[in-house]
């Protein structure tokens, strides 16, 4: 695939316009390019040995899923997902992208309603019963491990309902588990009461599981084109593979960020211009935070290293985060999305054309609305000495979506090189669902139990008020 016309850029302008103290010169990204080409054939050099089997997920094949799909939509009114992390936030980010915020409203809609039940927040779960009937349901429980406790319990939990609404006998039938393809407590499961299963392929992380059956069951089921999605990201594999730095859009988005975090720029915000791009920042910066913030170095010195990702959304934050972009601490690298051509432009309709404040408007669209407060963002971070760069993506369809997810998971791999950090294990996340085991009383976990209870004994009474 070659349709120029599809590829996402990155313009990086911005960074060079704030100049040297708060942005970047040329001959400072000159001088890494070195470093980085090293970085971009180390990515490629592990992808080779057999290291980061993500980055073969565009070329797997669809037709399981897609069989599996196309008979859970017929037979049922709403497909759930009961996942956390990496096994939640890409099926959030790819579906609002492409089914639009509004997808479960629609009316005479042909496929299921989906939601993503991401948390163990009581309310959040029972309320979900308020709104779905467990009998016309399918949920797709997804945890790689097979262990994670959020997940589990939302899985006990659904399948009490389901029980309740069909009986135990038909438990079954309302399930779908995707994990590990041969080990784990779900898998086990899968084994021992034959419920129908999809794997996590082995060697696919969490966070970079997006074009896996982790993201792509929910996708087909709501209609999404996963072939379409997967060629996006087979295309943005062709872009980020290039060993010309200068040519590859994720390595310079890693150097960028990896030198300007070198200048106390240690925050960068996601902020795309575009409703149905809202939760991709979701989905980024998990990414980003997970892979990135780490303790040790590749080599096991302590560097407690890592750019802080925050989520925003343009133009609704400029009313409420853009004040301390512009006015704030040079600590923030701002990396605008923005869509050239939507699919509505929103015509503004003629009104008051007697008042100024209306009058501006007629003859314009929200296409060019947005586009210009985007525009208009920029420079104004421009003119207050703050780097930003812009994404800019042709159009929103299910190719661009994928060449975007896949983009921004090799800047991340090409990142964690820069910064001499492992981006694919997360011992801090496992900590804490160590520590949830503990507080939980689960067994094998007694040791944890104690060390935090004498911990918690050295409490100091004055600390709570
Ligand atoms: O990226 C990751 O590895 C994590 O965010 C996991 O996705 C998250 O902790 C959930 O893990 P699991 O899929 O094993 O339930």
């Amino acid at each position: 695939m070659t349709d120029q016309s599809q590829r996402i850029k990155l313009d990086f302008n911005n960074v060079l316009r704030v100049g040297a103290e708060h942005g970047l010169t040329e001959q400072e990204l000159d001088a890494a390019t070195e470093q980085l080409r090293q970085a971009i054939q180390a990515v490629q050099q592990r992808r080779q040995g057999g290291d980061l089997r993500w980055m073969e997920l565009p070329y797997a094949d669809t037709g399981e899923i897609e069989q599996l799909a196309a008979d859970l939509r017929d037979q049922f009114e709403n497909f759930v997902v009961l996942g956390i992390g990496g096994s939640a936030l890409g099926n959030i980010a790819v579906n609002t992208a492409l089914n639009g915020p509004f997808y479960n409203q629609l009316t005479g809609r042909k496929t299921p309603r989906l939601f993503v039940l991401d948390n163990s927040d009581p309310e959040f779960n029972a309320g979900l019963l308020d709104v779905i009937d467990p009998a016309k349901s399918v949920f797709n429980v997804i945890t790689k491990s097979g262990s994670t406790g959020e997940t589990l319990s939302s899985f006990l939990f659904f399948r009490d309902a389901v029980q309740k609404a069909v009986g135990a006998d038909k438990i079954k039938d309302h399930f779908v588990l995707t994990t590990d393809p041969a080990k784990g407590p779900l898998r086990e499961l899968v084994n021992q009461e034959g419920f129908r299963s999809l794997p996590v392929p082995d060697g696919v992380g969490g966070r970079f599981s997006v074009l896996s059956p982790v993201g792509l069951l929910s996708a087909a089921v709501t209609g999404i084109d996963i072939k379409q999605l997967l060629a996006g990201a087979a295309y943005a594999d062709e872009l980020t593979r290039e060993a010309d730095p200068w040519q590859n859009p994720a390595a310079l988005g890693a150097l960028i960020q990896y030198l300007l975090y070198g200048k106390g720029v240690d925050i960068v915000v996601m902020m795309p211009y575009a409703q149905r791009l809202k939760d991709v920042a979701d989905w980024f910066a998990q990414l980003w935070a997970e892979s990135l913030g780490k303790k040790l170095s590749r080599t096991g010195e302590t560097v407690n290293v890592g750019p802080t990702p925050v989520k925003a959304l343009g133009a609704t934050d400029q009313h409420s985060q853009v004040q301390l972009y512009v006015e704030g601490p040079f600590n923030k690298l701002i990396n605008f999305i923005r869509v050239e051509q939507f699919a509505e432009q929103g015509a503004l309709p003629a009104g008051y054309a007697d008042m100024d404040a209306f009058a501006y408007l007629t003859g314009h669209s929200f296409a060019e609305l947005i586009n210009a407060e985007q525009e208009a963002t920029a420079i104004a971070l421009t003119e207050a000495g703050k780097p930003s760069m812009t994404h800019i993506v042709p159009e929103i369809n299910a190719f661009t979506v994928g060449q975007l997810l896949y983009l921004l998971e090799v800047q991340t791999a090409i990142a964690g090189e820069l910064f001499g950090i492992d981006a694919f294990d997360q011992p801090g996340v496992e900590a804490g669902k160590i520590a949830t085991y503990a507080l939980l009383g689960r067994s094998g976990y007694e040791q944890q139990r104690q060390q935090i209870e004498q911990a918690l004994g050295q409490n100091n009474p004055r600390a709570v008020v």
